[in-house]
Order: structure tokens, then sequence, then C-alpha cells
């Protein structure tokens, strides 16, 4: 069994200081609220799943364009232990190790800022002798936690990249750390190895798989982020039910994770003709898209629909189109109001103005006082 690979006396130190000091900075900032948490924090060295190094964001660029630290650059162990997230692959493949300039893809892997993992944990009333699955290993940094917290026996972790999930169980075996690790698409949950108290995600989905509510256990908790086509996310604590629904708070906090790969939204396509369609005033205009509480309601009651700002004809417009029917809406500011044109199968618009009406005449309650369900057919939100 291979062990921790340990400096030399005052590197140990330097790296022992270092911990100690997010933890204290956890604890100010209210990030880690709980004693046993706070162990597992001091217990876990974050430096240890980073040794492939890290990619940082270019300060200005846009889109963002990374450059990397590798683990022999003198900023590496200190950022290691800031309370940041640090992306550490790019576009399903790159690691800090593949770049010498600069890159400018999507980050598809990262460890988690502290702070959040421990809050999430914290928020699931994750506790000895529960059995836990988390989706989305990465580096393997909140599976340690986990690990420290509930016994390597009681977790599961699942990542969908295997050169991803292969580092991350180096490192969690120089810990002497074994949890069961899968590699495979963990909107599939791992059924075999459940039912499951508790399940985690540290990657957004736009819509809580069915197979997850089914591998909890009655009364268990599933916490996860929910983000769409809109670009609104919230993160959700569901109970899960007896008869397969599961429904729940949605938290405080704007908390964002990069996107289930199999989630991620396909290519747009060819657009369809925006210039004909029927025309309407309406008071419910583009604005709920720049709210966050409305764009999130907006987004539940059209899930599979993507927003654009285009130029049609001799005006911008925000268009909201439908990917799954095709249907669309193209909004502009007219005077007070706003003047909505439809085309498609369904008026899409309907659907929005219906439910921001109610959320309005309800007295606009903020995002923290919404609950969302979850059955086998619908995901919705309530307030
Ligand atoms: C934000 S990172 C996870 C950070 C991790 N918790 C940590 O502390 O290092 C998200 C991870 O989810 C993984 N992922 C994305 N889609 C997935 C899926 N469908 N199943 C399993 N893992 C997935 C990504 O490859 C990425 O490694």
């Amino acid at each position: 069994m291979r062990g921790p690979r340990r400096p030399s006396g005052e590197g140990a130190m330097n790296e022992q200081r270092l911990l100690q000091h997010l933890v204290a900075t956890l604890r100010a900032k209210g990030a880690l609220r709980t004693e046993p948490w706070k162990e597992a924090a001091a217990a876990v060295p974050r430096h240890e799943f980073l040794r492939g190094g890290f990619f940082r964001a270019v300060p200005g660029t846009e889109p963002t364009a990374w450059t990397s630290v590798r683990p022999d650059s003198g900023e590496w162990l200190p950022a290691c232990y800031l309370d940041e997230s640090l992306v550490t692959q790019i576009a399903g493949t790159v690691r800090p190790a593949d770049i010498r300039g600069e890159i400018m893809r999507e980050p598809t892997s990262s460890s988690t800022l502290p702070s959040l993992v421990l809050r999430m944990f914290e928020d699931l009333e994750v506790e000895p002798g529960m059995k836990m699955l988390e989706i989305g290993t990465g580096t393997g940094y909140s599976t340690a936690l986990a690990c420290r917290r509930l016994g390597s026996e009681n977790v599961t972790s699942i990542e969908y990249d295997a050169d991803v999930a292969q580092s991350a169980r180096e490192a969690l075996g120089r810990l002497d750390l074994y949890p069961t690790l899968l590699t495979g698409d963990g909107l599939l949950g791992a059924a075999e190895l459940g039912p499951y108290d508790r399940i985690i995600a540290t990657c957004a989905v736009h819509t809580v798989p069915t197979s997850w509510i089914e591998q909890t256990r009655p009364g268990g908790r599933i916490l996860t982020v929910i983000a769409g086509r809109l670009n609104a996310s919230a993160l959700v604590r569901l109970t899960v039910h007896g008869d397969g629904t599961a429904s729940g708070p949605v938290l405080d906090g704007h908390v964002s994770f990069m996107p289930a790969r199999s989630h991620a939204p396909p290519p747009l396509g060819v657009l369809p003709d925006l210039s004909a369609g029927r025309e309407r005033g309406t008071g419910i205009g583009a604005d709920v898209l720049a709210d966050r509480t409305t764009r999130l309601i907006t987004q539940f009651a059209v899930p599979a629909a993507r927003h654009l700002k285009l130029r049609v004809g001799h005006r911008d417009e925000d268009v909201v189109i439908d990917e799954e029917t095709g249907a669309w809406t193209a909004l502009r500011a007219e005077g007070s109001g706003w003047i909505v044109r439809e085309g498609g199968a369904h008026p899409l618009w309907e659907t929005v103005e219906e439910l921001i009406e109610r959320w309005r005449s309800d007295g606009g309650p903020a995002v923290e006082q919404t609950t969302v369900t979850v059955t086998a057919h619908s995901q919705s939100i309530r307030w």
C-alpha cells in the first residue's frame, strides 16, 4: 500500500500551516459550521488532489483564456489552500501539463472551492452510518472529505472522465482512502450498490434523474444544482418520498457548477424563420430573463428553451426557442410595454406569462422561499 508522499520537515510544516489557515478561514467565513466537518476538513491536504497542477484564468480575457500553474511553480502550493475553485481539465482532454501558452476553451473538471463542498455536506446533513453516492469525483477532494466523515466503505463516487477518475484514485490512495470509485455516467447512478441515504452532485443537471430518486431510500436526500438552458441555477435539497417523487427547498446563495457532461446543451442547429409570426402586446417581457428569480421561474416554465439576443430585420430582439419543439418567441420593448411575436407548434410565451403572473400576484417571493418537486415525468417550482 502506498502512503502519502511526505515532504521533509519544513515542507510538511508549511503544508500543515496552510491547511490549518484554510480551515480557520472557512470557520471565520461561517462556511464550516459543525465540529465533525471541521475535523474532516483539517484531515484532508488539498494539494494532494492538485498534483497535476491547475489552470488560472488570465485577467481581462473574454472569452476566458487559461494558463497552467504547475507544482514546480512557487504559486502552486499556497493557491491549493485558497478558498477557490481550481480548474484541472479543459475541453474534455487538456490537463495543465499539456499547455505552455494560453487556451480559450471551456473548463470540464475542477476542484470545487472548499467552502462550497463543506457547506453542501453540512446542508445535506450527512452523518456517520449513512451510505452516500457522489456524482462528479473530479480531483477526489470532496470524496476524501466524505470518506473522513463516513468511512471509505460508505462512499461511492462516479466520474464520467476516465483520466480524471484515475488521478482521483491515485490521490485518494496517497491518503490511504479507498472508497468505491466508478467511471461512467453518474446520471444513471449506481443501482447495484444502493439504496443510498444521501446523493450529492458536484456537477449541475437540467433535470434531476429518476435513477437518483429510485436509488435513494424513502426519507433519504439528494443535493444537487439544477441548471437549465436559460443559465439559471439553483441548489436544491430534495427529500425522497415513498411514491417515487422528491421535493424540497431551493437553498440560499447563488451556486453554479459545470454541467453534467451528458446534460450539456446540444448545438442550436438551424434557426426557424423569426420574421413571420403573430404579434401582440404583453406585460411580461425579456426583463424577466435579466433577474435571477424570474429567470429561474421562466426556466421551470419552459425547461427546453434557450435565450439568444438576435438582430431580426433591423431590430435587436430577445429570442427564446424551445429546442425540443422548435416553438419560439421574439420580444422587443415598445413604449412602456413589450411586443411578443410567436411561432411554432405551441404558444411558448403564454406558459411563461402564466407562471410569472402567478408569482407576481403572490407577492414575488424570493428564490429561497421556493420549493422544487420532481416526479418521473416533470420538474416544477412552487412557493
Ligand atoms: C466541479 S467537478 C467536481 C469537483 C470535485 N467534487 C472535487 O472536489 O474535486 C465536476 C466533475 O463532474 C464530472 N462529471 C460531469 N458530468 C458527469 C456525469 N454525467 N457523471 C459523472 N461525473 C460527471 C466532471 O468530469 C468533473 O470532473
